[in-house]
């Protein structure tokens, strides 16, 4: 995370601040509201001492007790306001900032998920979360305790002065002349202060990357025993960020009652020359206690603003980070929120099912010239069975993303059922195009809501007869709950094979017209292997399929395979044909067919450099 950011950042950037209005817009009267409720309330704060000093010289120096009790009822009225605004103007700046918060939150979210594949392949996890919550309640705490309070704070301070003035021009000086001292202790502490939050905040950030990544790979720890070894790194990470806070802590220790110690200065000094004041000259008693509640109340605002001014510096640097994923360019292919879904496909049972596939010399890498795939052309005819192999790395998966329109091709073109791909609306071409991955994404939530995925075509009956028909029910039965069961996170409390059938049955459902399968079944336990085969099988009827396969025996029945060796087609053909070819595939149908690991690590040896025992 770049911490650094915040060095000497502006604490007002007009580029960055239009923006933010912009999402202030919706709510503009409630903002105009609050404002001028905190500057209603600050004028009654002003009026404490007003009033105290009437008390005292037109009610206990007259011993007028008439006066005396009005003065007590209406300073009683007063507080009772100034809680009473106080409280408005919190709620109303609260509700504006929390409904700006899930604005803003809402449209980083859109935004994520219209960010193209590439942008996950290099930005970690950890920053993004780190946008929608951390920065985003930054800004909330610029705009709860910042930005209406600043008004207040300002405005408290212009009264104070002419309130001073209007007293006693002299005594405005004996206090002023404490302000440089206070200048120069808020702006050492700040400046202090604000390089320890920095580290603070920095190792907070290493804390909590720290624990993400634990957290998610816990049982990796577990099962290499890095148990000691990863405490001992937290333990240290830990440290750091105790020392941190406690620096931080000291410059407060410090810089508060030092703050006091020179407002009792101001004090001290109000009450010496002033009281000389009161008994040489005409000041009168209640002068004096003004002026000295007024520079009590002085002070505060002073040490607010300094605040003040860092929330809003961390607040612009906040803003500024948002704004730029918000600029992120989006996916070309993305799913607009804005337009609407196109229709479904008519679904008439009697025509020609699947999709035409074209790769036509395509050319495509991940990064700069790093070559992924190389001058790849293939064709899927319509309703036919296409199978891929090749060792690992060999760009297998990278052309199911190219179909799917994660990624763009640098040279050649795509075309699906004669059109190129880049004139596919992609909601309808992914509508169309199911993916089954060995590693299924089950979401947290019902086992209904994971088939459905909140497709608004299906209903609860076509859901549960996909998951009969690819044998998923038997064990949908065993979950508590049955189709109402709750999953957890990931689906952790499911076998691979059984998230393996209910990924097959969310595909079925959907009936697409091609299915590509990257190998859906080398993960599969042995008991579910059979009930796998027969619902692969189901999947497969009457489509077009592309199947990724790492077991050869998986593919022996399609119609055509394509050899992928480092990127490049390197054969094409049926099982047959291939055989006869005796190359790569051959070599790589004898390595299975000798079976068992012993086998095939002695004939990987034999053909090491075309295949490692991994691709197997
Ligand atoms: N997101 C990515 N960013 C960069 N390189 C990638 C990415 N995904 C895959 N690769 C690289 O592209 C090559 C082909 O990968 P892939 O298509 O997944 O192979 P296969 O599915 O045949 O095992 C590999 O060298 C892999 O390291
Ligand atoms: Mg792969």
């Amino acid at each position: 995370m770049s911490e650094h950011e915040e060095d000497g950042a502006r604490a007002y950037d007009h580029q960055l601040v239009r923006r933010l209005a912009a999402y202030l817009a919706p709510y503009r009267w409630q903002v105009a509201l609050a404002v001028f409720v905190t500057l209603l309330q600050a004028a009654v704060q002003l009026m404490f001492p007003w009033l105290t000093k009437e008390a005292i010289d037109l009610g206990i120096r007259h011993k007028d007790l008439y006066a005396l009790d009005r003065i007590a009822l209406l300073y009683l009225a007063s507080l009772l306001a100034a809680f009473g605004l106080g409280y408005a103007q919190s709620q109303i700046m609260q509700g504006v900032a929390q409904r700006v918060m899930r604005d803003l939150r809402t449209t980083l979210f859109r935004k994520l998920q219209e960010l193209p594949a590439s942008y996950y392949d290099r930005t970690p996890v950890g920053r993004l979360m780190t946008r929608v919550t951390n920065d985003v309640d930054v800004l909330n705490e610029m705009f709860t305790s910042g930005v209406d309070a600043l008004f207040g704070d300002i405005f408290m301070l212009i009264g104070i002065i002419v309130a001073m003035a209007n007293l006693n021009v002299e005594l405005l000086a004996v206090t002023f002349s404490v302000l440089p001292l206070i200048f120069l202790v808020t702006m050492t502490f700040r400046i202090r202060v604000r390089k320890v939050f920095r580290d603070v905040r920095s190792k907070l950030a290493r804390l909590n990357a720290f624990l993400n990544e634990n957290l998610t790979g816990m049982t990796t720890v577990q099962l290499l025993g890095r148990e000691d070894r990863n405490a001992g790194e937290f333990r240290a990470i830990n440290a750091e960020h105790r020392d941190a806070n406690l620096l931080a802590n000291t410059y407060h220790a410090v810089f508060f009652p030092l703050l006091e110690v020179v407002s009792a200065i101001a004090l001290s000094l109000i009450v010496w020359y002033g009281g000389r004041q009161v008994m040489w000259t005409g000041i009168t008693l209640g002068t004096l206690v003004a002026f000295i509640q007024y520079t009590q109340r002085f002070f505060r605002p002073i040490s607010d603003l300094s605040e003040k001014y860092g929330i809003l510096q961390q607040a612009m640097a906040s803003s500024e980070r948002i704004f730029e994923l918000l600029d992120t360019p989006a996916d070309p292919a993305a799913v607009r929120f804005d337009e609407p879904a196109p229709a479904p496909p008519a679904r008439d049972g009697g025509a020609e099912r699947g999709l035409r596939v074209e790769f036509d010399h395509v050319w495509f890498a991940y990064v700069g010239e790093h070559w992924v795939l190389k001058d790849v052309s293939f064709t899927l005819e319509r309703g036919e069975k296409l199978a891929l192999v090749g060792a690992t790395g060999s760009g297998k998966s990278t052309i199911a993303s190219l179909l799917l329109r994660f990624y763009t091709p640098q040279r050649g073109e795509i075309r699906v059922d004669g059109r190129p791909l880049a004139g596919w609306n992609a909601e309808e071409l992914r509508q169309r195009i199911g993916l089954v991955l060995q590693d299924v994404f089950l979401f947290s939530g019902p086992v209904e809501a994971n088939l459905r995925m909140d497709d608004p075509r299906l209903n609860r009956e076509q859901v549960v007869a996909a998951a009969r028909e690819v044998h998923a029910d038997e064990f949908v039965a065993r979950i508590p709950g049955g189709y109402d069961g709750e999953l957890r996170e990931r689906g952790a409390s499911l076998s691979a094979g059984e998230k393996q059938l209910l990924s097959f049955a969310r595909t079925l459902a959907r009936d697409p017209d091609l299915l590509i399968l990257d190998e859906a079944t080398s993960s599969v336990d042995t008991h579910t292997e059979q009930l796998i085969q027969a619902g692969l099988h189901r999947l497969m009827k009457d489509r077009s399929s592309l199947v990724i396969a790492h077991r050869l025996s998986t593919i022996q029945d399609v119609d055509r395979i394509v050899v992928l060796h480092h990127g490049e087609v390197r054969d094409m053909g049926t099982h047959a044909e291939l055989m006869a070819l005796s190359g790569l595939y051959s070599r790589l149908w004898q390595l299975q067919y000798l079976g068992g690991r012993q086998g095939a690590r002695a004939v990987a040896r034999a053909f090491a450099p075309v295949v490692t025992p991994t691709d197997l």
